[in-house]
């Protein structure tokens, strides 16, 4: 984590935007934050969203050999003893002798405190998951875990999907949820937090095939970030040595993004072998396995597994959004959101309040919003309410002006160019939706005109 970032965008100004414009807050921001927790405003609440769409539907909606589950966050001790996750879901732990502040030893460079170098204790291992009681008794035989990954929730259900859905191999069960994990040090924003969600798939394959979907996976996982915009040059991938690789895991290659303090995990790739079916089968004695009616066997299917935080993937999209572009004597911030996962994908803006524009601003504003999420805004200049929307986003602005009212056409302004266009209103959301999909602005409906010239206010 040692490369500096060669772009515009460092932590604390994303920080700052976030916090301002109302993307991520700190949980319990009145009482003073929860380490490792975050609350999402409301345009973070859009774009998080925006990110697990972008991902069932590549991953579930567009496929025919993967399908989604939506299983509970506490379930029974067992699956963790089985897991691995009780005996081997640790980090090691240090705590310095001075200050008494603890620390992951294998996040540290050297043998002091970070914080006041101070003398560490000797390493111990500490299991991060969260635990709790269920029902009202709070003894031994009532402890659960808030689950620290969903995988196992797909795991149990091998059979119960297989049976319901007769899916022939290979074929995938894809998550999105919650997870919790007891992180020893939490830091660089929602990077490593306490509570967080992931979004992955285990895809059940022919042992013997697994390299080879293994290689598929990474590959397609790749240009999912691309597709979405992500700088391929911020992006590369990690093979980890068979030292560090997690107990289930037979070979996991991490993709690694260029975050502002360095690059660092943004998604993992595991090959999972039959670890967990087979460890699921011998502690439940249900047999969790499949039959292959080509070559009549019996066999326990291989998992490769594509796992990832939507947390730190709308991190890494706001890292990779975030922009600062001279404009006249100003800096102009902007995010280069892919319109699919902008908060917000049109502004309709009056140029005044006059009660005629406003009337008919509001109703394109109302047609609009059936389609997107759109928002309406009518305070100050049109050149500060163009820069407010780039500072979120927002791919497209519609202005609505006196000349509006008797030839019923209206502008487009785009986030990215800044060039307009003149339209018919009657053929306003049929061209936002073809902008959106990605058409160029310059590409014309009947009776548009270019409008080259934008207000700077
Ligand atoms: N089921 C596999 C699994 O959970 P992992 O590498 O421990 O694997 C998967 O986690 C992904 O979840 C990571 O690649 C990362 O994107 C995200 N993640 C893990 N720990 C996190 C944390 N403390 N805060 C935010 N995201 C985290």
């Amino acid at each position: 984590m040692t490369e500096e970032r060669p772009s515009k965008v460092d932590m604390e100004k994303l920080v700052s935007l976030c916090q301002r414009r109302g993307f991520i807050f700190p949980s319990s921001d009145i009482y003073g934050g929860l380490s490792g927790c975050w609350d999402y405003g409301p345009l973070g609440a859009e774009l998080k969203r925006n990110v697990k769409e972008a991902w069932w539907r590549t991953i579930v909606q567009e496929r025919d050999d993967i399908i989604g589950l939506d299983t509970s966050i506490l379930m029974n001790s067992k699956v963790w003893e089985a897991s691995g996750h009780v005996t081997s879901f640790k980090d090691p732990l240090v705590e310095c002798k001075n200050c008494h502040l603890r620390w992951r030893a294998d996040d540290l460079t050297g043998n002091k405190c970070p914080s006041c170098g101070g003398e560490l204790t000797e390493e111990r291992m500490f299991n991060t998951m969260f635990k709790t009681f269920i029902g009202p008794v709070e003894d031994d035989a009532s402890v659960v875990y808030l689950r620290p990954e969903t995988a196992q929730g797909m795991f149990v259900n091998f059979q119960n999907v297989a049976n319901t859905t007769r899916k022939r191999l290979p074929f995938g069960i894809a998550q999105i949820g919650k997870a919790f994990r007891n992180e020893i040090t939490t830091g660089n924003f929602t990077f490593r937090s306490r509570e967080f969600e992931i979004m992955e798939f285990e895809y059940f394959v022919k042992p013997g095939t697994d390299e080879e979907w293994f290689n598929y996976w990474l590959e397609e996982r790749l240009n999912w970030y691309a597709k979405l915009g992500i700088k391929k040059e911020h992006l590369h991938l990690r093979e980890h040595g068979k030292e560090e690789l997690s107990h289930y895991s037979r070979r996991t290659v991490d993709i690694n993004y260029l975050f502002p303090m360095g690059w660092a995990e943004l998604e993992g790739i595991a090959n999972r072998g039959d670890f967990d079916l087979k460890q699921h089968s011998a502690v439940s004695g249900k047999m969790l396995e499949y039959y292959d009616d080509e070559s009549k066997e019996h066999y326990v299917p291989y998992v490769i597994e594509p796992s990832v935080g939507d947390g730190r993937a709308v991190l890494a999209f706001l890292c990779d959004a975030y922009d600062e572009e001279p404009d006249k004597d100003e800096i102009r911030v902007v995010l280069h959101f892919h319109p699919s996962l902008a908060p917000v994908k049109v502004a309709v803006l009056p140029l005044s309040r006059r009660e005629n524009l406003v009337k008919l601003a509001k109703e394109i504003y109302a047609d609009l919003r059936q389609c997107w999420m759109v928002s309406y805004d009518d305070a100050q200049s049109i050149g500060r309410r163009y820069r407010r929307q780039d500072e979120i986003g927002t791919p497209f602005c519609v202005t609505i002006d006196f000349q509006s009212l008797e030839d019923n056409q209206v502008t487009i302004r785009e986030r990215d160019s800044m060039n307009q266009i003149r339209l018919p209103i009657a053929e306003l959301q049929k061209t936002l939706t073809a902008k959106l999909a990605g058409e160029g602005l310059f590409v014309l409906p009947p009776g548009g005109t270019v409008w080259l010239e934008e207000s700077k206010g």
